[in-house]
């Protein structure tokens, strides 16, 4: 990367953040991050200070943190809570040391401990960080990010759009309440009382008139099941948790069709700006009793007069192609077990029960020394992973390190795009194939963070 580029790159980040820059450059080819897990406070709500949050700056958000495909990323994670942390790269398939999960691959942090964490991310698209220690009390209070990993190449957008999408479980006065419920965890999880966007209620923005906008969605939210349409758009869903879309993702335009984005979940959008100045396209999301607008771009200036037809397809990311002739199958089962004993804290927080299981056995807390792989797939092996969700209860099925793409399913159609993170519906038989090309020891849990931290937890390895 030129120098030059950077120091655009760095602006943009700094106005992201909300003022303060944590971004420079250490020569060509790599990006150098210090981010400070601490203490924040912020007007989440309008007319009121919200305290009691955690981020990566005292009064902002955490940054979107940006890297070019092929460049090297360096990210210095410094503790400054009381609490341990673990910095996690959701979607990004790097060395398995540099996957921030405690007693898995690290140790977690300790207070006023820096961790240096390095790699080289292999595929473009758009990631996203958080902790993997204090998972449901660091994200619930804030500390979720999104990584853009630029095509090596520029693909011939005009601007690009991030919508970090998360609730909080505030109230009236926008102070934090319980972050969860027990009755919550034990059921679908405990939703917020704010929904929010980039830590705001509706992120708001102008565009050129006529040009193309690349807007990036994730759901960082630890509970919610995003149900979002957008109105009065032309558009088309170009990648999907990351990857380019192989199979069209039909691009929603109606509350009663819309798109479900599940926590850890990921969309890149095309769209096309409107070309009169003054008009606005809207993202939506449908929720309990109606509708909410969680998006607005309006179109300012002339026509650019671009149409998504300009665009040509995002480069394929370097991820293996399951060979399907004869795959072996391993099995996974997720279920309720509220038997099982307490889980252990470790450092990286408890919520003091068990509901949850995969495969009966649920996760023993995270330092789990002693604890076996759910399963041990061969490097370079062609598995195919059969989902059978037990609970009446959705979903969001992660693995880390590895990429899969869904392929069948008991209930429903599926699009074979590949994947990190795929909701399992109620009752629900999914098969999902990867090769099983990272070695290491990758977790593969629920993204309800409360199910996560009640059982719904474990790891694969490869070996
Ligand atoms: Cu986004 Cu193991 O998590
Ligand atoms: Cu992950
Ligand atoms: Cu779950």
């Amino acid at each position: 990367m030129q120098r030059r580029d950077f120091l655009k790159m760095s602006m943009a980040g700094a106005t992201l953040a909300g003022g303060s820059s944590a971004l420079w450059a250490t020569g060509s080819g790599s990006v150098v991050e210090h981010l400070k897990v601490q203490p924040a406070k912020y007007g989440l709500m309008p007319g009121k200070i919200t305290e009691g949050m955690v981020s990566v700056f005292p009064d902002a958000p955490p940054p979107v943190l940006r890297v070019k495909q092929g460049e090297i990323f360096i990210a210095d994670v410094e503790n400054g809570m009381d609490d341990y942390t673990a910095m996690h790269w959701h979607g990004l398939r790097i060395p398995n040391a540099m996957d921030g999960v405690p007693y898995l691959t690290q140790f977690p942090i300790g207070p006023s401990e820096t961790y240096r964490y390095e790699f080289t991310p292999p595929d473009a698209g758009t990631y996203w960080y958080h902790p993997h220690c204090m998972t449901m009390t660091q994200m619930a209070l804030g500390l979720t990010g999104v990584l853009v990993v630029e095509e090596a190449d520029d693909v011939g957008f005009d601007s690009d759009e991030i919508l970090n999408l998360r609730d909080f479980r505030l109230n009236d006065e926008g102070q934090f309440i319980n972050l969860y419920t027990g009755r919550g965890a034990a059921r679908g999880g405990t939703h917020g009382t704010v929904m929010a966007v980039n830590w705001q209620d509706v992120q708001r923005s102008d565009h050129q008139a006529g040009s193309l906008v690349r807007l990036r969605v994730a759901a960082t939210d630890t509970t919610r099941i995003y149900k979002l349409y957008f109105e009065d758009a032309v558009g088309k869903i170009i990648a999907w948790d990351g990857h380019p879309v192989d199979y069209a993702v039909p691009f929603p335009v109606s509350p009663d069709v819309p798109l479900i984005l599940s926590p850890g979940q990921r969309m890149d959008v095309a769209l096309r700006m409107p070309a009169v100045e003054g008009e606005v396209v809207k993202l939506m999301a449908r929720v309990p009793g109606g509708t909410r607008e969680m998006a607005v771009l309006r179109s300012v200036g002339s026509n650019a007069g671009r149409a998504l037809s300009d665009l040509k397809p995002l480069p394929r990311n370097p991820v293996s192609e399951p060979d399907l002739t004869n795959p072996r199958i391993e099995e996974f089962v997720f279920g309720w077990s509220p038997e099982g004993d307490l889980p252990n804290n470790g450092f990286c927080g408890t919520l003091g029960y068990t509901f949850w299981s995969i495969n009966r056995t649920p996760w023993a807390g995270d330092a789990s020394e002693g604890t076996a792989a759910l399963a041990r797939l061969k490097l370079g092996e062609t598995v195919v992973l059969r989902l059978r969700n037990e609970s009446p209860n959705l979903h969001p099925i992660h693995l880390h390190g590895l990429a899969f793409r869904p392929i069948r399913s008991n209930k429903r159609e599926v699009l074979p795009n590949m994947t990190d993170t795929a909701l399992l519906l109620k009752d629900e038989v999914l098969e999902v194939a990867l090769v099983a090309d990272n070695p290491g020891k990758w977790a593969f849990h629920c993204h309800v963070i409360e199910h996560q931290k009640t059982g719904l937890a474990g790891y694969i390895e490869v070996i």
